[in-house]
């Protein structure tokens, strides 16, 4: 009979002590998020500290609105695709097709140098240059003058001339043979204006710009149907392996250290913070853990002084 009633016990017992311990680990991503209709998730995120440091400072939800901010200023965030580690990019003043914005109001592209080896344009996205100066470095190029112009993934200039935009300006020098002057827009790939450069308009001295990308090889009818916007691709350049980790042993990545001090990446367990992983027993989350599990420790040491003298009963 005792040993039925220690059983019992037992079995009665034990599921209270571990069930306090398993909802411990519900376990919710507090970096995840929505803006509007985009999903932020890592690298990137919302709030600082949360993501990778790569990426710290970028992104912005205003009135469910997702802004980039990077060093030629702000743009709409229309789509990150986690599949292709691409964000699609949209500048107010990016010429179009329905129109040419000129004044040097647009932002071109331009990244922090820090930042550059994270952020850059995918390979494939033509950047249109519109009324640069004769003047400008892209005509400065040896040894043809105008090395720079070229067609960027099927993107150029000649098919952007029959949009209806040009209607109203009328490019001075369509179907332009070189020699005569600088055509009025010349497409360039990120790359071409050499490493670290950027589409800087007011270096490249011209006066608007648009930009156009090919998404799959589909069949485009003509400059109408181009995808127009900044498609740039993120790299973390290999440094993923801290987060795989981090998320193996159900954590959240992110980063410590204030603008100024140094960034170490940082994986957010349950019951305490990491410099390696959840699984990690390290001193601080060690005393961290007996802090949450004291309550536990307390069933611990009752049921098992319980069965010891039950056993220590049983002997009698
Ligand atoms: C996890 O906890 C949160 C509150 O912290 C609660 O809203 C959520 O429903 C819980 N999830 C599960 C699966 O228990
Ligand atoms: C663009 O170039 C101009 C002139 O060289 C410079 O003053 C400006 O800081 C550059 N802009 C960016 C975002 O780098
Ligand atoms: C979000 O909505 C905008 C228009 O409201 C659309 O252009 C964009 O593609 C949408 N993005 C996603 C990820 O669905
Ligand atoms: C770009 O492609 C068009 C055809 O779409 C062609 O007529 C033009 O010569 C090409 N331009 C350059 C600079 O290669
Ligand atoms: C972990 O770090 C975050 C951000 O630095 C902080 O808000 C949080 O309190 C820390 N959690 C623990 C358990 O130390």
């Amino acid at each position: 009979m005792p040993h039925i009633l220690s059983i019992t016990l037992f079995a009665l017992l034990v599921p209270s002590l571990l069930v306090p311990l398993c909802s411990s680990y519900n376990h919710s991503n507090t970096c995840r998020s929505y803006c509007g209709n985009v999903s932020i998730d890592y690298p990137f995120g919302l709030k600082y500290g949360c993501g990778h440091p790569g990426y710290r400072d970028l992104l912005y939800c205003i009135n469910g609105v997702l802004m980039l901010h990077v060093a030629s200023g702000s743009y709409r965030v229309l789509d990150i695709d986690y599949t292709f580690q691409a964000l699609t990019l949209h500048d107010p003043h990016l010429s179009t097709c329905n129109s040419i914005v000129l004044g040097s109001r647009g932002n071109g592209f331009v990244v922090e140098p820090w930042r550059a080896p994270f952020l850059t344009p995918v390979p494939d996205n033509a950047f249109l240059l519109i009324g640069c100066s004769v003047k400008s470095s892209l005509f400065q190029g040896i040894p043809s003058k105008h090395l720079a112009c070229r067609n960027v993934s099927g993107l150029g200039c000649e098919d952007y001339y029959r949009c209806p935009a040009w209607g109203f300006i009328g490019p001075t020098n369509v179907g332009l043979v070189y020699g005569s002057g600088p055509p009025e827009c010349c497409t360039v790939a990120y790359d071409d204006l050499g490493a670290g450069q950027g589409v800087n308009l007011t270096k490249l001295d011209c006066q608007g710009y648009s930009s156009a990308y090919s998404l799959a090889p589909l069949r485009i009818d003509g400059p109408h149907e181009w995808s127009y916007g900044i498609r740039v691709k993120y790299s973390l350049q290999g440094h993923d392996a801290f987060c795989k980790t981090c998320e193996a042993t159900r954590g959240t990545c992110g980063y410590t250290g204030d603008h100024g001090s140094e960034i170490t990446e940082v994986c957010f367990c349950e019951t305490h913070n990491s410099t390696s992983n959840c699984d990690s027993t390290s001193v601080e989350s060690m005393i961290a853990e007996a802090v949450v599990l004291r309550t536990s420790s307390t069933y611990a040491i009752i049921l098992i002084g319980f069965l010891v003298s039950m056993v220590l009963w049983n002997k009698d």
